[in-house]
């Protein structure tokens, strides 16, 4: 079948699922503190109907899936969907982002499942400091739950994500480098995105991958580039000897649009071709009114067309998106 290929020539290789609108935890930039209304049951994709859209984006050329949320862990029997869908042909990258705390439960069902791959979420190393971004007294679990991820070697690269929001995160950067260094853990910075539904992001509270890097290399010496695949949001670094891995996710202060390669889907069903659109296709309809794969197709291939060039974080005028990161998919 013919690739999915955008309006710009963007070729789509990447879908990132969100299986769940709930979280057990409530990051300050991304929750609100109380008041989410959640999604009905009956609203939410089911595993069957995930699994066939992955296997109809999977034929068109989409072979990275990354499940997401809410927290994906969350969502009851979360492995039998991961079951399914690394039986997909096409499907050789399946990934899952989560915060990590329900890991020591199912990590072991996960990797049984078919997972590959994993990325943690971890702002702090600092019980005080966790509790205050997460608003959950939760650190200790965190950390245990990577060390189960770890006890797999299935899961590699096990990737540590930490949101990075200045004049707080500068301390972190000193313990999450040492973490790095000390355990098989990538750690990757992510800029700050005006996705927080307490709508508090501004400009000056993003702090850059540069600044990071720069408060890093005080401290380590050079780090050295590692090349990174084309689609890929992150730039990579090791440490001069060769001990432990950096990522930097920069979407704000050094865009990748034009390599973008993703589309997103959230949890009740709404295809996203970027996270800052504002408008949103409804594959839940199509999947449920009858229509068949092909017809499906169709309509992703519409919707992908309809990509947008670029996000327009740093430009005067910019309109955020009406959902959060939550109810989006991370
Ligand atoms: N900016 C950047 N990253 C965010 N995430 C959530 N909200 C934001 C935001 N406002 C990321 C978290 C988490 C993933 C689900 O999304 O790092 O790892
Ligand atoms: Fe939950 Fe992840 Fe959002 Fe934190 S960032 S509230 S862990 S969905």
């Amino acid at each position: 079948m013919e690739p999915l290929v955008d309006g710009w020539g963007r070729r789509i290789g990447s879908v990132r699922i969100s299986v769940t609108d709930k979280c057990n935890f409530r990051c300050t930039y991304c929750m609100p503190a109380e008041g989410l209304e959640w999604l009905r049951r009956d609203e939410i994709l089911t595993f069957e109907e995930i699994a066939r859209l992955t296997a109809i984006l999977a034929a068109l050329g989409v072979g990275e899936v990354r499940l997401t949320g809410g927290e994906p862990l969350v969502r009851r029997d979360l492995p039998d969907l991961v079951r399914m869908l690394a039986a997909i042909p096409g499907i050789d990258d399946l990934s899952l982002t989560t915060n990590g705390i329900l890991l020591t439960r199912l990590a072991g069902a996960l990797v049984d499942a078919g997972l590959r791959r994993i990325n943690v979420s971890l702002d702090s190393l600092d019980h005080v400091r966790f509790a205050e971004i997460a608003r959950r007294d939760a650190l200790d679990q965190v950390l245990a739950g990577l060390a189960e991820a770890e006890r797999y070697p299935e899961l590699r690269p096990l990737k540590v994500n930490c949101v990075a929001i200045k004049g707080f995160t500068e301390q972190e950067v000193p313990a999450l480098a040492e973490l790095a260094r000390r355990k098989p853990y990538v750690v990757r910075f992510i800029e700050f995105m005006p996705l927080d539904a307490d709508r508090a992001w501004s400009a000056d509270q993003v702090l850059t991958g540069g600044e990071i890097r720069a408060l890093i290399e005080a401290e380590h010496g050079p780090l050295v580039e590692i090349p990174a695949k084309p689609s890929s949001t992150a730039r990579r670094f090791r440490f001069a000897d060769g001990h432990g891995e950096i990522g930097f996710i920069n979407p704000v202060s050094e865009p990748f649009c034009s390599s973008c390669d993703r589309i997103r889907v959230t949890a009740d069903g709404q295809l996203r071709t970027c996270l800052f659109s504002r408008r949103e296709w409804d594959v839940k309809t199509a999947l449920r009114d009858g229509r068949t794969d092909a017809e499906v197709a169709d309509f992703l291939r519409f919707a992908v067309r309809h990509k947008e060039l670029k996000h327009r974080v740093n430009e005067p005028g910019f309109v955020r998106a009406s959902r959060s990161m939550s109810q989006i998919g991370g």
